[in-house]
């Protein structure tokens, strides 16, 4: 389960700098985003301003901190990375801004996680370039302007929907990051194991790519596995069979399904029947959190169609069943 452990919420996201993209020229995939952020990057550039605000959204692992660093490199300025859980106090972001040179990127990952106090400080800060600061206590206090210079701030987070709405609104750039495609998983795969000196059979590439559950991460997470497979019981080529020797080790299954997707289905299907069940109840039973499951499982359970977000809780789907054998092909037709 270590494997597991570490697809976790981590806020610096990076286990793995050696294989992060470094501009815009290689991070593969997410079109829209990369061709929108082009113009913004250059329409800034040539009018010499801070770009303006951005805020990132989407899983875990599809990218968001790598594009946060390579906005900040296109853009010729110094990024400023922090997260929304590191940032304790209002003076804390007040003394992060007050650093910041102009047209430099603030970065905070999981910025849904800044709390109430500091989000008031943020909130002059990105609108018109300014702290408030009290000076003073009590009747004689009196609130002082202090300018900021212009800044881009970029916010990552795993769904836009956590954000208090005032925040939100004040990103006038805006992105859902997508899962990727097998092609596309591939191609990044094909670059890694360049960089990391290895090679890599095309049916290798392609076996992976279509089991890192449409997540960059993912796949150079198995692409590392795969390799230590091959060199110690293969001969060092990452091929087909050492694909699905590592692949199997580590059970991950043909839908690219590892055993806490699985945990997930199968405490609905037979803790639940099948479901709906409460979020919260699901956690309880899975004992692990609410978060995690709804930011790190369910939302490639429910884009392959496993899973079903219904007002009354979440149900397995017909596919979903028969995935687990339950019903179907082969099913035991046994839900409890
Ligand atoms: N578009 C991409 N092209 C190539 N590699 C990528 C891409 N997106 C992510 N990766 C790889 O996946 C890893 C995780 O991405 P990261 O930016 O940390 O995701 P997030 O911040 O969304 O959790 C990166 O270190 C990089 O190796
Ligand atoms: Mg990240």
């Amino acid at each position: 389960m270590d494997e597991l452990a570490t697809r976790t919420l981590d806020p610096h996201g990076g286990e793995d700098p050696a294989l992060r993209p470094r501009d815009l020229s290689e991070y593969v995939g997410q079109e829209r985003v990369v061709d929108n952020l082009r113009v913004y990057i250059r329409a800034a550039k040539a009018r010499g301003e801070a770009m303006d605000h951005v805020l990132l959204a989407g899983p875990p692992g599809l990218g968001k901190t790598s594009l946060a660093h390579i906005i900040s490199e296109e853009l010729g300025v110094d990024i400023r990375p922090t997260s929304g859980p590191v940032i304790e106090r209002g003076g804390d972001l007040a003394a992060l801004l007050n650093g910041l040179q102009p047209r430099e990127v603030l970065f905070i990952d999981e910025i849904h996680r800044l709390n109430r106090a500091v989000e008031e400080v943020l909130y002059p800060a990105v609108e018109d370039f300014r702290i408030d600061v009290m000076l003073g206590q009590g009747p004689g206090a009196q609130s002082v302007s202090l300018p900021l210079p212009p800044f881009t701030l970029i916010g990552a987070t795993t769904r836009a929907g956590l954000l208090t709405r005032p925040l939100r609104d004040r990103f006038p750039i805006q992105f859902q990051m997508e899962f990727y495609s097998a092609d596309q998983l591939a191609e990044i795969l094909r670059r890694s194991a360049k960089r990391l000196g290895v090679e890599l059979a095309e049916e290798g590439a392609l076996e992976l790519a279509s089991r890192a559950r449409g997540t960059p991460r993912v796949a150079n997470r198995l692409l590392r596995r795969a390799r230590d497979f091959a060199e110690v019981e293969g001969t060092g080529v990452i091929d087909l069979e050492m694909v699905r020797l590592a692949l199997s080790r580590l059970g991950i299954d043909q839908a690219g399904l590892d055993p806490m997707d699985r945990k997930v289905m199968e405490t609905i299907a037979h803790k639940f029947g099948g479901g709906p069940v409460g979020i919260d109840n699901l956690a309880t039973a899975i004992g692990e959190e609410r978060d995690v499951i709804e930011d790190v499982y369910e939302p490639f359970l429910i884009q392959h169609g496993f899973l079903q977000r219904t007002r009354q809780g979440r149900v397995l789907t017909q596919r979903g069943l028969e995935h687990l054998g339950v019903v179907g092909d082969g099913g035991q037709g046994v839900l409890f």
